[in-house]
């Protein structure tokens, strides 16, 4: 049986990494696949409740706990929609994933890469992102673009760097999963070299 492939979508704030996945998913269609698009944290019922708590909530969040939401509404995510969509043969784009939880809670908040990864395995089982796109923009440049501030976009450009950094290292690490693009690029030059990693073709 052909199972489809997981790609997703990342970067720091305002590296526009919504709107290339969303056309992305445009172009893989165009091409014949079937693809469900996700969006993290979020995408279940639990989830988008979830979702609210880490990013509209004026609670006061301790890094693990943080780290815990996001990996608990991934859980649901993997189970509910992600797993089932590859069973079937679909393509799953995702608009951030376990690797935002890498950068942003391993690299921004301090708690370690490898730490963040291991909470979050178990949850997810086999599902894992098959391939990452990372779109690189300067720190400063992406809170300048970014549109809507929430809890952790507003955290300021030294957490940006670090969430950059972590970044970085985890594509040196893993340069067969990932696609890094530089998103300052025009738009269309930008997904022609996303398409290209991901079907080894520019359209
Ligand atoms: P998102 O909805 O993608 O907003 P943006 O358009 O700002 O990228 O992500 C919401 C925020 O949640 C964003 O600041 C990144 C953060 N985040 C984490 O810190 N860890 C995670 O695992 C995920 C999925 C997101």
């Amino acid at each position: 049986m052909t199972t489809g492939r997981y790609v997703t979508f990342e970067g720091i704030e305002g590296a526009g990494k919504s709107t290339v996945a969303a056309l992305a998913a445009e172009r893989l269609r165009d091409v014949g696949m079937s693809v469900v698009e996700v969006r993290e944290p979020g995408g279940t019922t639990a989830g988008e409740q979830i979702r609210s708590v880490l990013l509209d909530g004026d609670a006061h969040l301790e890094g693990w706990t943080e780290a815990l939401l996001f990996a608990a509404a991934r859980a649901q995510l993997a189970a509910e929609v992600i797993k089932p969509a590859l069973m079937s043969g679909s393509w799953v784009v995702g608009d951030r994933s376990v690797y935002s939880s890498l950068a942003y809670q391993g690299g921004g908040r301090r708690l370690g890469i490898e730490a963040v990864e291991a909470i979050n395995r178990q949850g997810l089982g086999d599902v894992w992102p098959d391939h990452v796109v990372l779109l690189r923009i300067d720190a400063s440049t992406g809170l300048d673009r970014q549109d809507v501030e929430d809890r952790i976009g507003s955290e300021g450009a030294e957490f940006q760097s670090h969430v950059a950094e972590a970044f970085d290292l985890l594509a040196k690490l893993e340069p067969d999963r990932f696609t890094t693009v530089e998103a300052s690029l025009p738009l269309d030059h930008v997904l022609d070299e996303v398409m290209r990693g991901l079907l080894g073709v520019s359209r």
